[in-house]
């Protein structure tokens, strides 16, 4: 079910300046748009030739097994070979790779020649210890450089891994790695979040005793608090990089272009979360070219996407893609609030950062705090600005463009998800902006709005966004349930071909799309994305509840909010005490993203005939609007 009474304007026009289009990296969208249209795998051909390959691809698409396409078929390679090796060899060896800032001002640049020889090391130090090419490894940290380090140090080996936000706890982070069944476990001993520290290590300890696969945990230290260490299980990072093993120097795998990069779990509409698989080569070719033309990333940019790298938005845009292209890429850790609300702001001004990605409710958030913290910093460095992760509400996309982008930066506002790899629908600098609306699809990608039986919708009106042609940073399957990729993603239209991207959309009079919520058991709170199943299934979990339900509600802040309704087992009553220990157990078993902000108990909920819970109609009364068709309701 769509966000109710979502109306977005369609009059509204921001037009880009003759400066922008002129010098942009793609100055004419409408023309790339058709070229790529015509042919393609050609298309996405000439963007895999300015990578780096051991051995070219005998062929650019296999669609010989729908929906499990490859791409670069034959083709060798490896995303460190692009991400790293490829810079150290030039003038851009002694450009900065990633700048960061910690929370408590700390500062480290790492150059890209410095970065590959952290790489190197670190990737010696794994290879030591046992891993080897196709192993799983799972990262559970906070936002350091040591994650981009470990992401990449796998990719070199040819290890996937499994990066599971440090916002999750034990139990979310124990499904992950029993699910991937990695034997080793790269973690923090705790992350620094609005001046307290988050036990990221005591989850750890939990999390591994609940799934016991695990049998190393390599820990960079980072608050330095006091933690447990298991001997000949736990070792300290910093203790295996001072090791003779941890050569500067490291071979690179040699992957085929199909070969797993990573795994990224995601929520869907049960409570097991979905591995998202990507590949080395087609995950290689898609983000960069998105970052260089969407963005219009130059040699002298300075990008700062503010997301955390265990979210896609962090693999392709903080990690990836920016590397790729021999950009410097800004991670800072902490929250946008703290020690003061313009902390973003001066960290623009400080490193002079030309291009910030970030989400809706992080503006909205920013939005309260007024003017005046932004204006006490100049801004003027700034050229493009970026949003992700759900709709943009027209309000916070002024406020963006008037008061952080002083009427100069044109807002690119993003659609795309964890299972695209990279953006799907998106302006590009060039392309005339309404507040709310991501635009049309980026050159190679093919997307439409149709009803359930695969018609178009006519103008303005709702339908279901589905991707018509395959792109090479697809999702390859749902990591071991190939079932569940076909089902989740294919069954609907799987006459058509198309791909099923969960969201409701329409097309407004002069094309462009609109976004607006997603359809399924899919909740996004505060740009997280999160499944009903799984907020619900901690609830569960609690001895006194019987049963639960989940929805979320429009929410100014958040975008939405959850709200979930529970039957307590035969014998006990709600009361407020009760509300807050189930708040508590929620954060403790699944984290502090899934924390409901309110719980309802009650004596029943609506469900179908078939036990199905009717969400619909818990929704719809919870907003007083009409319940809608009851037909199929039990009681
Ligand atoms: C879902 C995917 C991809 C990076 C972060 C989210 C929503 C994402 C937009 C946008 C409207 C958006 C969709 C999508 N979404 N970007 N610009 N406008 N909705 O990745 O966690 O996999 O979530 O986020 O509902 O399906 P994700």
């Amino acid at each position: 079910m769509a966000e109710q009474g979502f109306t977005p304007p369609t009059s509204e026009w921001y037009h880009p300046s003759a400066d922008m289009v002129e010098g942009a990296n793609v100055p004419d969208y409408e023309a790339v748009y058709n070229l790529a249209l015509q042919d393609p795998e050609a298309f996405w051909a000439n963007r895999a030739e300015t990578l780096e390959w051991y051995k070219r691809w005998d062929r650019v698409l296999d669609d010989s097994r729908k929906p499990f396409y490859k791409w670069f078929v034959g083709g060798k390679t490896n995303m460190a070979l692009n991400a790293l090796d490829r810079h150290v060899t030039t003038w851009r060896r002694n450009k900065l790779a990633i700048i960061w800032e910690g929370e408590d001002g700390e500062k480290v640049t790492l150059s890209y020649w410095r970065l590959w020889q952290e790489v190197n090391k670190f990737a010696n130090v794994l290879r030591g210890m046992g891993v080897a090419k196709g192993d799983r490894v799972t990262i559970y940290m906070g936002r350091v450089p040591e994650i981009a380090i470990a992401m990449l140090a796998c990719a070199k080996i040819g290890a996937p891994h499994s990066v599971v936000y440090g916002g999750f706890s034990e139990q979310a982070l124990a499904s992950r790695i029993e699910d991937a069944q990695s034997k080793v476990l790269i973690a923090c001993d705790g992350a620094w979040l609005r001046g307290k520290i988050v036990p990221l290590k005591d989850m750890v300890d939990e999390a591994v005793q609940r799934s016991p696969v695990v049998e190393t945990v390599i820990v960079v230290k980072r608050t330095g608090h006091d933690i447990h260490m298991e001997p000949g299980r736990d070792f300290w990072y910093h203790d295996l990089m001072a090791l003779p093993i941890a050569k500067t120097e490291a071979e690179t795998e040699v992957m085929d272009a199909e070969d797993p990069l990573f795994i990224l779990y995601t929520s869907g509409t049960t409570g097991k979360p979905k591995g998202v698989l990507h590949t080395h080569g087609g995950y290689q070719v898609h983000p960069p070219p998105t970052l260089a033309w969407v963005f219009d990333l130059k040699e002298e940019d300075r990008w700062w996407c503010a997301a955390d790298p265990g979210w896609i938005t962090g693999h392709s845009y903080i990690v990836y893609a920016p590397l790729i292209l021999g950009a410097t890429s800004i991670i800072y850790e902490g929250a946008p609030t703290y020690p003061n609300p313009d902390r973003w702001w001066r960290i623009v001004a400080d490193y002079g950062v030309t291009i910030l990605y970030t989400a809706p409710t992080a503006i909205r958030g920013l939005m309260r705090f007024g003017e005046a913290w932004p204006n006490r910093h100049d801004l003027s460095s700034l050229r493009l600005l970026g949003s992700v992760g759900e709709p943009i509400n027209p309000e916070a996309w002024r406020w963006y463009h008037r008061v952080i982008g002083k009427e100069a930066c044109p807002i690119i506002d993003t659609w795309w998800q964890t299972e695209t790899g990279g953006f799907m629908i998106t302006p590009l600098p060039s392309v005339g902006l309404k507040p709310g609306s991501a635009t049309r699809p980026f050159p190679g990608i093919q997307v439409d709005i149709v009803d359930d039986d695969g018609n178009p919708v006519a103008t303005n009106e709702d339908g279901n966004l589905v991707i018509k042609s395959p792109w090479p940073s697809m999702i390859r399957t749902v990591y071991g349930d190939d079932d569940r990729f076909i089902s989740q993603y294919w069954e609907k239209y799987k006459n058509q071909g198309w791909y099923l991207a969960g969201d409701t959309a329409r097309r407004d009079e002069d094309g462009y799309l609109w976004v607006i919520g997603r359809n399924d058991d899919v909740l996004k709170v505060s740009g997280y994305r999160l499944g009903t199943a799984e907020v619900e299934s901690g609830l569960v979990s609690h001895s006194a509840v019987a049963e639960s339900a989940v929805i979320g509600i429009p929410d100014e802040l958040r975008g939405n909010a959850i709200h979930a309704y529970c039957i307590l087992v035969a014998g006990l009553e709600g009361s407020d005490a009760l509300e807050a220990e189930l708040k508590a157990h929620v954060r403790h078993e699944v984290g502090p993203i899934a924390v409901p902000a309110q719980i309802e108990f009650v004596e029943n909920l609506p469900k179908t005939r078939s036990g199905k819970i009717m969400r619909r109609v818990l929704k719809a009364q919870a907003l007083g609007q009409p319940l809608g068709d009851l037909s199929t309701l039990e009681d």
